[in-house]
């Protein structure tokens, strides 16, 4: 199938891009910049360069494709996030891109949309799991943006067209956050949000890419993407394992904590989600575990 990925330069536009092509799918990567052309045909892609906001140059882009998947994001890197506007940019990809990228996808033809979101809009679970039935929390307006987005591949979804949102777990492997959470446990700081007996869920960047692929064959809906989750006590010795140092990553203390605003609040939620349902439809599995030897260079 003809394919166009927006944010095909980043982590997870080029995990895409390189499964898809893997897969034996033709994938067109979009970049606002000269500069992201060879890094899209270095995953096996073609380029184009267009505006990520402006739909008519999108709708130029994606003639030709019956898909289109979108991992626009860009998300600040560690306590960078508590600054003013550090997720100005964020916003403005979720809010208007996203948007802009729904309807040109369907001016242009296209019969399929694949749209990044998050499991970071699920409220704290304790211990208890999380499937995709569960309300979000996003009554705060720090959400509007990736409401707004849902709405816009929700919308997408008509006229016979279809539309898939995949909510990411928190993604781990070679990228600047994980690269400074493993700084940060070999420097002794502390990194992690939340208590030792809270649940992540993470996603490793080479199973997110293959979930992209698998992601053609659901049918219209929202799915959790991610592995066993795991307690925070567990990824603290993880963490310590893959970056070599004696002890565990350090949490933050509880009065630094209550200060981080709601943007980082969400990574002190407890979040166990399940992902049965994308597994038992598309038959993805996750390959890369925290706890698999030198996950951070793969
Ligand atoms: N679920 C999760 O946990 C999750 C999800 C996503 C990202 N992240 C993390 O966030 C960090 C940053 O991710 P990343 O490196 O992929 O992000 P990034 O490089 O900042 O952005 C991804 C791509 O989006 C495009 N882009 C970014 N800002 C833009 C803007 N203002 N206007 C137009 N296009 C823009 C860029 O493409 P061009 O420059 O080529 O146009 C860029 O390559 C990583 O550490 C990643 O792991 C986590």
């Amino acid at each position: 199938m003809r394919i166009a990925v927006t944010g095909a330069t980043g982590v997870l536009g080029q995990e895409a891009v390189e499964a898809l092509v893997a897969a034996g799918h033709e994938v067109t990567g979009i970049t606002r910049r000269d500069s992201g052309v060879p890094i899209v045909e270095g995953r096996g892609g073609s380029a184009i360069v267009a505006d990520v906001f402006d739909p008519r140059d999108l709708t130029r882009a994606f003639r030709g494709h019956e898909i289109v998947i979108n991992t626009l994001a860009h998300v600040p890197v560690g306590m960078s996030g508590l600054r003013p506007l550090a997720w100005r940019e964020d916003d403005k990809l979720h809010l208007e891109a996203s948007v802009a990228i729904a309807k040109a996808a369907a001016e242009a033809g296209a019969r399929k949309l694949i749209q990044e979101s998050t499991i970071f809009l699920y409220p704290d679970n304790g211990s208890d799991w999380i499937s995709e039935d569960l309300a979000l929390n996003v009554r705060n307006q720090a959400f509007r943006p990736r409401v707004r987005e849902m709405r816009a591949a929700v919308d997408f979804a008509t006229s016979g067209r279809s539309a898939v949102i995949l909510r990411l777990g928190q993604l781990f492997g070679r990228d600047q956050h994980t690269t400074h959470a493993l700084k940060a446990t070999r420097d002794g700081d502390p990194i992690l949000l939340g208590k030792p007996d809270h649940y992540v869920t993470l996603l490793h960047h080479s199973d997110a890419g293959r979930a992209f692929v698998a992601a053609l064959r659901a049918s219209s809906g929202f799915y959790n993407v991610g592995g066993e989750p795991i307690t925070k006590k567990r990824w603290a010795k993880d963490l310590a394992t893959e970056a070599g140092a004696q002890s565990p990553a350090k949490f933050y203390p509880e009065i630094t904590q209550a200060i981080v605003g709601t943007r980082l609040d969400v990574q002190r939620r407890s979040l166990r989600v399940s992902s049965v349902r994308f597994m038992s439809e598309t038959g993805w599995r996750p390959t890369v575990g925290p706890s698999t030897p030198g996950w951070s260079r793969r």
